[in-house]
């Protein structure tokens, strides 16, 4: 059986926190271990550009440090591809070809974008101040991180949904244009791992400044943990174990025994300082071997350039020759090779391009509808008095595509199925073109 491919980025900036440990290294390292997956992973250092753009040191410390991490906690970049996403110039390239076949529109509805410019319209400033180009393109360089190793599954925050969808959209659009070159992924959401609590009780995020840092000399740790909010109950009285920051801390690192013992010290009254050093000396157990490594892995910043490079080669062989394809797909070829391949799939695609057609019903209203070349129904206009008004804005769908899809939704109705939709219209538009 073909094994399943894997693959998931890590921005580098920041130092990683006890949250990020138990919401995504324990658990991807854990998965990284198992028979029949692939796995890759990379430090997103070209997306920390965009975040931590003019704080050079910054973006160089922080891809240092996330790395060791995930070597100090077990990741084996024998077993795994591990790199770094700047050491392959192919992604870049890639977003590239990329960025052809993504309509602007697409662009325009990203979750992160669309909040800067929200923000920027409440403050009744102008819609695009601070947005750098970057921050518009980003979900385009994400998708080039996916499809360059036509991943099948990607483990992803809630928060990244939509730009795997966008991936998809974008495998979509290239492979409807020059063939099938690129899988379509899928994200992967972590049901059941807690969101930890920081040390003031709500979510640990550095945008929060609550967070535990995952290797924290002991002595800090210990410290830190000390500083963790509780309510005022005094020793001897008992204390709920529900909505204790202290206690689900606890519960992410103890073991169900472990947990249902400190559960009862809750209930017969423990003191919040002996609670935290229970806390402290639990967690301390399982991060101390990991810290051990870690401090002397960041020691050697020539060994981790080393780990990477090893990765970069791994993942470059995959990659230089894929990009050697794409580049012959979309016609960056020498000009004594043959372009036969290439017009059959182009003629193929066109032949089996979606229609639109207008007509009139009963109700002597004007309508259009586009389908699929099979004849099924993707879009469906509402009723117009005019023939006229339907040609224009069937017109204007053909002209503009998908882009027009948002302004024009109160004369469409469209079946569930948006993403085909979407591709149909961009199909039709390129072969106009
Ligand atoms: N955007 C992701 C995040 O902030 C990081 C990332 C970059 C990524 N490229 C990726 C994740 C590709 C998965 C796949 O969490």
């Amino acid at each position: 059986m073909k094994p399943v491919r894997v693959l998931t980025g890590i921005t580098t900036s920041g130092t990683p926190h006890l949250g990020n440990y138990v919401g995504a290294i324990r658990p991807t390292v854990r998965a990284s271990r198992l028979a029949g997956v692939e796995s890759f992973y990379f430090l997103a250092d070209y997306h920390a550009l965009i975040k931590t753009g003019g704080d050079p040191a910054r973006v160089q410390r922080s891809t240092l440090e996330i790395a060791a991490t995930w070597l100090a906690c077990g990741l084996d970049p024998e077993k795994v591809t591990f790199y770094r996403q700047s050491d392959i110039p192919e992604i870049p390239e890639l977003t590239w070809m990329l960025t052809c076949v993504t309509g602007k529109g697409l662009l325009n509805r990203a979750h992160a974008y669309k909040a800067a410019v929200d923000k920027n319209t409440e403050a009744g400033s102008e819609p695009d101040d601070g947005v750098s180009a970057g921050l518009f393109m980003y979900p385009v360089l994400m998708a080039a991180d996916i499809l360059m190793f036509n991943a099948h599954q990607v483990p992803v925050g809630r928060d990244q949904i939509q730009h795997i969808e966008m991936a998809r959209d974008m495998a979509s659009s290239f492979n409807h244009l020059y063939g099938e070159h690129f899988t379509l992924p899928e994200a992967v959401i972590e049901e059941h791992v807690a969101t930890l609590p920081g040390l003031d009780g709500r979510k640990m995020s550095k945008s929060y400044d609550n967070t535990i840092p995952l290797f924290a000399p002991r002595e800090q740790l210990k410290k830190l943990i000390m500083g963790i909010v509780t309510d005022s109950r005094a020793p001897g009285e008992p204390k709920a174990t529900e909505g204790s920051a202290l206690f689900q801390l606890f519960q992410a690192f103890a073991s169900a025994e472990e947990t249902a013992a400190m559960a009862q010290a809750f209930a017969d009254g423990i003191g919040w300082g002996e609670a935290k050093q229970r806390l402290f000396e639990r967690l301390d157990q399982e991060i101390a071997p990991m810290r051990a490594v870690y401090d002397e892995l960041i020691q050697d910043p020539a060994r981790i350039e080393q780990t990477l490079k090893m990765g970069a080669a791994k993942a470059r062989d995959i990659a230089t020759p894929f990009t050697q394809r794409l580049r012959h797909a979309v016609g960056l070829r020498a000009l004594d090779a043959r372009p036969e391949a290439q017009g059959a799939v182009a003629k193929a695609a066109r032949t089996a391009l979606p229609v639109f057609k207008q007509y009139r019903e009963k109700d002597g209203l004007f309508y259009f509808k586009l389908t699929d070349a099979k004849g099924a129904l993707l879009l469906q206009s509402r009723g117009f008095a005019a023939p006229r008004e339907a040609a224009q804005a069937m017109a204007r769908l053909q002209q503009e595509g998908s882009v027009a899809l948002d302004a024009m939704a109160q004369h469409l109705i469209a079946p569930e199925d948006v993403q085909r939709v979407t591709l149909a219209l961009t199909a039709l538009r390129e072969s106009a073109t």
